[in-house]
């Protein structure tokens, strides 16, 4: 049973993680960028472990006839409250409480959902951890599930699909996402590292791709933060959300990686880990998906239009 004790339990591991030696990681200098991660956390080693995330998603995906759409359990309901929006230094997380989960999809169990939280990149570059074809989204956002079997996160952690993640690419488009306002106009109030606020739940559905469901890549990685545990499952949607340039912004100049009180004001940009190697892993087309049509995956024909790219010009 999901009840409030586990969930309190639940936020207090939250708040220790971040206040012990792997809060100690940053994206943006040399002694402590993601490169370094294998030095402060040795499972972020990417010559230790060889199921990293995030990953380039490309054609060469094949397609799975058994992935049909996730069961999104609550997200379309207005859950009770309220939700605790934070900043940790390293993103903003939005702590949603119980009552919802997911479960099908290929996925192996039931999963609770416990947060969400973004990654971007700077005023003038895209920050989305995944990228697809090579293209980097201006955001990303993460849904992040815990198995219901685990009676708290670091259980879940030791456990190879032991988090259910669900990624939603975001790009930008003129008008504001008014769902996205509940989280955008809140920002301010934390700005700097350690700040919360409470928001008022929504149905967290509003901001998912909601008409595109059944189109998504499905594979098993990492933590894209120390300790990168490879612990996850994996789900990218394929079709992105939108918010307008401002809402962008707000997260891009408006969010702080220090301390209101410290002496210098470091903005928090580019929170995105660099792309790993496949290496043997499968990686997975829904039975939906569309961009990737399976005939452009052959290795002939793409160099027929390579070809023909360069004979045409
Ligand atoms: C397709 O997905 C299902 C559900 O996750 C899985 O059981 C099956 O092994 C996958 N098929 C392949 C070829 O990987
Ligand atoms: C960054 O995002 C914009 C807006 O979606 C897109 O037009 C551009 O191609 C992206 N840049 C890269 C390098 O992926
Ligand atoms: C998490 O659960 C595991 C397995 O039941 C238990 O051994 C461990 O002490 C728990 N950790 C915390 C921090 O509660
Ligand atoms: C999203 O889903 C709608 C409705 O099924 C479909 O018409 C549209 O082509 C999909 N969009 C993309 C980009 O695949
Ligand atoms: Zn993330």
């Amino acid at each position: 049973q999901w009840d409030e004790n586990r969930v309190q339990n639940f936020l207090i591991i939250w708040w220790k993680s971040s206040s012990s030696p792997l809060d100690d990681y940053c994206y943006n200098e040399p002694h402590c960028d993601p490169y370094a991660w294998g030095d402060l956390v040795p499972s972020c080693h990417p010559l230790l472990e060889e199921h990293h995330s995030p990953i380039d998603l490309d054609g060469r995906m094949s397609r799975n006839q058994s992935l049909d759409s996730l069961l999104l359990e609550g997200f379309q309901e207005v859950q009770t409250g309220p939700w605790i929006l934070q900043n940790d230094g390293h993103s903003v997380i939005l702590q949603v409480g119980s009552g919802m989960s997911v479960r099908g999809g290929g996925l192996p169990d039931v999963y609770h959902t416990a947060q969400l939280h973004f990654h971007w990149g700077g005023p003038a570059s895209n920050g989305s951890e995944h990228t697809v074809d090579r293209r980097r989204y201006p955001m990303e956002m993460h849904v992040v599930n815990v198995k219901a079997v685990h009676p708290n996160f670091t259980a879940a952690l030791g456990d190879p699909t032991g988090l259910a993640v669900l990624g939603v690419f975001i790009d930008v488009a003129y008008a504001d996402n008014v769902h996205f306002g509940h989280i955008s106009q809140k920002l301010s109030s934390v700005a700097y590292k350690g700040q919360t606020t409470k928001i008022k739940p929504f149905p967290l559905l509003n901001l998912l791709p909601k008409h595109n469901m059944s189109q998504y890549y499905r594979y098993y990685g990492s933590l894209t933060t120390p300790p990168c545990s490879q612990a996850v499952v994996w789900t990218l949607y394929e079709v992105p959300v939108h918010i307008s340039w401002s809402q962008l912004a707000q997260f891009t100049s408006q969010i702080f990686s220090t301390e209101e009180d410290a002496e210098q004001v470091t903005p928090l940009q580019n929170n995105f880990r660099h792309v790993h190697p496949t290496f043997s892993r499968g990686v997975f087309m829904s039975k939906g998906a569309k961009r990737f049509p399976a005939s452009s995956s052959h290795p002939l024909r793409a160099t027929v239009t390579l070809l023909h790219a360069l004979l045409i010009g």
